[in-house]
């Protein structure tokens, strides 16, 4: 039995008191991963953006808001963890200036200055030690195989799963699951947990048992 260290769901990253920048994802795709780590004997811990699905009761939950608690949180259980999957899609942009009061209308154009938020996965990869590993998840819409792995570089991921935009907010998936060469180890469709239960099983058998293929 090992630890898992899962992120999901979105992040928010809010202008003024009462608005927010935020995406679509559920996290389905992390609760369905926490079922399937759970049924093969891990333990799990998920830090989580705010979702309306309901994480398995095995699962421990750390609740965040932002891609900056998001971060602080995965950092700090990471280091009693043996691994992480990076699931969620945390917000890559934040406002410069969050308003202390709601911004009021002028019936002028109201411009936002955006600056990058950290990557979480990749924080977590650059700082994993020699026995932890790191899985990410590619998300693209087009060259899907290339780009996820520039990403799994680049992120330092120890394996990275390239899918659709037909993940986003949606019951199934269309997967493909890519080693540091950038070769297909497995391809999957179908509902987020047939997807989840392949993934985990393959996580399971390279990177916590490191059976040879
Ligand atoms: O670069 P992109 O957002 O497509 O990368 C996706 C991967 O990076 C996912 O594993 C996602 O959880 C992770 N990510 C992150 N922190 C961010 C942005 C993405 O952990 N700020």
């Amino acid at each position: 039995m090992v630890k898992i260290l899962i992120t999901s769901g979105p992040t928010r990253q809010y202008l003024d008191p009462v608005r927010y920048i935020s995406n679509a994802s559920s996290g389905r795709m992390g609760a369905a991963l926490a079922t399937a780590a759970l049924q093969l004997g891990h333990e799990v811990v998920i830090v989580s953006g705010p979702v309306p699905t309901v994480y398995p009761a095995g699962a421990r939950v750390i609740s965040v808001v932002t891609t900056d608690d998001m971060l602080a949180a995965s950092q700090e259980w990471f280091t009693e963890c043996d691994g992480a999957i990076g699931v969620a899609a945390p917000c890559d942009y934040m406002p410069q200036i969050v308003e202390t009061e709601k911004i009021a209308k002028t019936g002028e154009p109201l411009t936002l200055q955006l600056i990058e938020t950290p990557d979480v996965v990749a924080t977590l990869g650059q700082t994993k030690r020699d026995d932890q590993w790191v899985v990410g998840f590619a998300l693209e819409t087009n060259d899907r195989r290339f780009r996820a792995t520039v990403k799994l570089e680049k992120k330092h991921c120890d394996m990275i799963i390239s899918n659709g935009p037909i993940a986003m907010d949606s019951d199934v998936n269309d997967v493909e699951l890519l080693d540091t060469a950038g070769e297909v180890i497995a391809r999957v469709k179908g509902t987020k947990q047939k997807v989840a239960d392949v993934l985990m099983t393959e996580i399971d058998r390279r990177l916590i048992r490191k059976t040879p293929a």
